[in-house]
Parts: structure tokens; sequence; C-alpha cells
């Protein structure tokens, strides 16, 4: 099949192997010039995959609409920030017979949307827009090693074929009909990731670290629950096995964020160093505004929030979280 891949980051381009691997035809847009060149002349992407040698069918383009007319599949694996302008620009030349699948983790600021909103925005066709989630790392599924994500939405037909495209013997697709739950989890573990990355920077211990995942996944599940999400979703794969992923494991950016932040860096520092997104720092504001919005408490992301968005210390949001009036565990109160 003719897949159409936009985004050639560690991602993208991660995927754009996989699904090439798998068989299918693929064309990768880039952002930037250099590394479509790259890709088409060296087979690799040495600036966000590095050390990986890509199969020398991936095409790459810097082409936008060259994307689209390639074929009915449309993998999106954009930063969330630039889903809302890239979208804009393709738009005429989408069709009823695409398949978008959004492989992005974020809540846009401002909107709140997830990205499957925004893409709805200029694709009106939004029963074939589904969402690729769960715990993954880009480096880990280039060397095939054992992955598991979920498929996720609300068209079972068309969610059952996607799951074939993507399903290799090293990487095992799951359906799940919960889009919104999928695409909530996806980019509010992000937040969890960066907390989980301060008490790993402030040697705050492992029992703050089961402590931040159990609560976390808690907040997690009473904001989903409260914008219709299905419970069952939060401890699936998207929901907490990308959270066990992303708190624990040492190639998570969003993580490595945090690590920083605990060891005193500034976060504007911190991304200025960064060639690489990471969601979780944008989501947090997100998150945080969909929390007020619902009238939902969510003091570990309002603590993140404030501790890098308003310059408040990591000892006063840890104290401010720990001697919070008390409350019962299984509650609908965080
Ligand atoms: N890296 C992973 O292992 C992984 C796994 C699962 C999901 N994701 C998600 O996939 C999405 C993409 O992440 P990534 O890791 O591939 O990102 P990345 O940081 O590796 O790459 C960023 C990409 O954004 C592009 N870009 C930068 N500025 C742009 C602009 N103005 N317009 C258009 N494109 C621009 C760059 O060219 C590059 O392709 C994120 O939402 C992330 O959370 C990543």
């Amino acid at each position: 099949m003719k897949i159409g891949l936009l985004g050639a980051g560690s991602w993208g381009t991660a995927l754009a192997q996989l699904l090439a691997e798998n068989g299918h035809e693929i064309l990768l847009w880039c952002y930037e010039p250099e590394v479509a060149h790259e890709l088409n002349h060296d087979h690799t992407n040495r600036t966000y995959l590095p050390d990986i040698s890509l199969v020398s069918t991936v095409r790459a383009t810097i082409e936008l609409e060259e994307v689209a007319l390639w074929g009915p599949v449309v993998v999106s694996v954009l930063p969330s920030h630039v889903v809302r302008p890239i979208y804009r620009q393709l738009a005429p030349y989408l069709r009823p017979e695409h398949s978008i699948i959004s492989c992005t983790k974020g809540i846009e600021n401002g909107s709140l949307a997830l990205m499957h909103q925004v893409i709805a925005e200029f694709f009106p066709w939004n029963e074939r827009i589904l969402a690729l989630s769960g715990p993954s790392f880009a480096a880990e599924v280039v060397r095939h090693k054992p992955t598991a994500v979920v498929i996720a939405s609300p068209n079972l037909v068309l969610g059952h074929e996607v799951q074939q495209i993507f399903a290799t013997p090293w990487f095992r697709t799951y359906f799940n009909p919960d889009l919104l739950g999928v695409e909530l989890c996806g980019a509010l573990k992000n937040v969890m990731a960066i907390a989980s990355g301060m008490v790993i920077g402030a040697e705050l211990g492992v029992n703050a670290m089961a402590a931040l995942i159990t609560r976390g996944l808690h907040e997690l599940t009473q904001l989903g629950l409260q914008l219709g999400a299905r419970a069952e979703t939060f401890s699936g794969l998207s929901g907490m096995g990308d959270l066990i992923l992303t708190c624990t494991g040492t190639l998570s950016r969003n993580r490595g964020v945090g690590v920083r932040i605990g060891q005193g860096e500034s976060l504007s520092d911190i991304l200025a160093s960064m060639t690489m997104v990471a969601e979780g720092v944008q989501t947090t504001r997100s998150a945080r505004d969909l929390a007020h919005r619902e009238g939902i408490e969510m003091p570990i992301v309002e603590q993140v929030f404030q501790v890098l968005h308003e310059n408040k210390s990591l000892r006063q949001g840890l104290a401010e979280l720990m001697v919070r009036r008390l409350r019962d565990e299984g509650g609908s109160r965080c």
C-alpha cells in the first residue's frame, strides 16, 4: 500500500522504516530540506535517528501536497504545535477516501484540542481519523525490540484494517475504540514524565516515584472520565503502559527535562539546548487549563505547571503536594 508520512523526526522516521519493512511504499515529508536530501541519498537521518540505516525504498520529499496525492493513508507524526498550520496547508489536497493516523502526543495550547480534533477542522470526514499511541520509543522500534501499541478509532472496520497495516512480529497492534481516551492518555503522560524526571533529578527516592505514577494515573483517569473517555483505556497500553515507559525509561525526553529541572537548571536553558521536542512542556499548560475548565483537581499537573511556567521552586511544589487536605484513595477527588 502507498503510505505518506508527515514529519521526519525520530518517530516519523522510525514508523517510515517499520512500514517499509512491512512492504508498504513510503513517502516521508520532511520539514528540513537537508533531512530530505540525506534520507534520499544516504538513507540515514542522523539528526533525529542516529546510527540507523533506513530501507532504501523510504523516499523523502519537502512538497507537502505530494504526501496527500501519494496514496490513501496519511500517517501524521508532527510535533503538536505545528499540526494546525501544516493541516491548513494540506487541507486542499485531502479527499474523503483518505485515512489519517495521528501519532502525535499533545494537547494544543489555547484551544485545548486533542490532535484528532485539530485535524478534524481541516478534514471533515472525521470518522477516518485514527490514533496510534502506547509505550514505544522510536530507538527501540527501529531495532526490532518487541513493542505493543494501540490503534484507536470509533470506526471498528477501519481500525482493524489499520491494525494490519502496522503489525509486524516485533510491533504488535491492539485495537481500542476510545479515540479520545487514547489521545488524552498519550498527551497527559508526558506531564507525569516531567514530574518523574524531577523525582530522579532531585533524588526524592523510589517511594516518591511509585506514588507519582499511581496518583498520576488517578489524575489522568479523573480528567478522562469527565471528558467522556472509557475507564479501561487508562489501565491499557496508552494509559498505564505509556506512563510506566515514560516515567521509568531513560530514553524519554520529557523525563530528561524533569531530571535537569530537578538538578537545578532553568527551563529556558534546557529548551535552548534541545533540537528535539519535549511535548510535555507545552502539554502541561493545556492539561492545567483543561483541569480548570472541567473543574477537576489535578494537583500533580498543577505543581508541575507552576514549577515549569511560574518559577515556583520544586521544593515548594513538593511541600504543597504533600500537605494537601487528606483524601480517600479511590475517590473522584485527586
Ligand atoms: N520519539 C519517540 O520515540 C516518540 C514515540 C511516540 C510518539 N512520539 C510523538 O511523536 C511526535 C513527534 O515526535 P518526534 O520524536 O518524532 O519529534 P522530533 O523532535 O524527533 O522531531 C521533530 C520534528 O518536527 C519537525 N519540525 C520542527 N519544526 C517544524 C515546523 N515548524 N513545521 C513542521 N515540522 C517541524 C522536524 O523537522 C522533525 O521532523 C510527538 O508528538 C511525540 O510525542 C514520539
